[in-house]
């Protein structure tokens, strides 16, 4: 885990504040957003070894994971051009744009007894520099993200569980076929 220094040591105890005000993650969301945008506002700069994309993959680098895994932070990375699978988060997620830019695709989350159709399209974002959005809710989470411009994209993003250990779902949306996986976390490089 990266150190901690003080703007961002303020940012998680306000959203600790947030999570442990209320169950309801639409209250959650909105609340978290206005704070990652404020922060985004700010003159916050990551450390730029959690800035840095891998040739291979979009990575995730952990910024805090809270005690007992109730939510948690990420720095995600995409190189030029990277793209996610279709995916799901199985819990509420803020994401904001800290360099770069995102194109995400949205879909309606099948509901239980849906599984084996073609996912449905609901909408398509650009997303850049300073703009949050609240990517995920339970019932409502699943998308995919495509870096675009010609740097790479870098996202603070931050989720309703240790979001690097949870059980999540991937689609094919062709077929709606599902696929459980942990994305786990990428180590940052050693600065160089
Ligand atoms: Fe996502």
């Amino acid at each position: 885990m990266v150190t901690v220094d003080g703007a961002l040591q303020a940012f998680i105890d306000d959203v600790e504040s947030v999570v442990g005000s209320t169950e309801d993650e639409h209250e959650i969301t909105k609340r978290v957003a206005e704070l990652l945008s404020a922060l985004l506002g700010s003159d916050y700069r990551l450390p730029d070894e959690l800035t840095r994309p891998s040739d291979e993959h979009h990575v995730n680098y952990p910024l805090y994971i809270a005690p007992g895994s109730g939510w948690s932070l990420a720095a995600v990375v995409w190189n030029v051009g990277q793209r996610t699978p279709v995916h799901g988060h199985e819990t509420w997620g803020v994401a904001g744009i800290y360099s770069g830019a995102e194109r995400e695709f949205r879909y309606a989350k099948p509901m239980a007894g849906e599984s084996g159709r073609p996912l449905t399209r609901v909408g398509e974002n650009v997303w850049e520099p300073g703009q949050v959005t609240v990517c995920c809710t339970t019932d409502d989470d699943v998308h995919s993200v495509a870096a675009v411009g010609d740097v790479p994209t870098v996202g603070i993003h931050v989720y309703g569980a240790d979001i690097g250990a949870i059980d999540r779902r991937s689609y094919d949306p062709e077929t709606g076929a599902v696929r459980w996986f942990v994305s786990g976390w990428n180590t940052p490089a050693a600065a160089g």
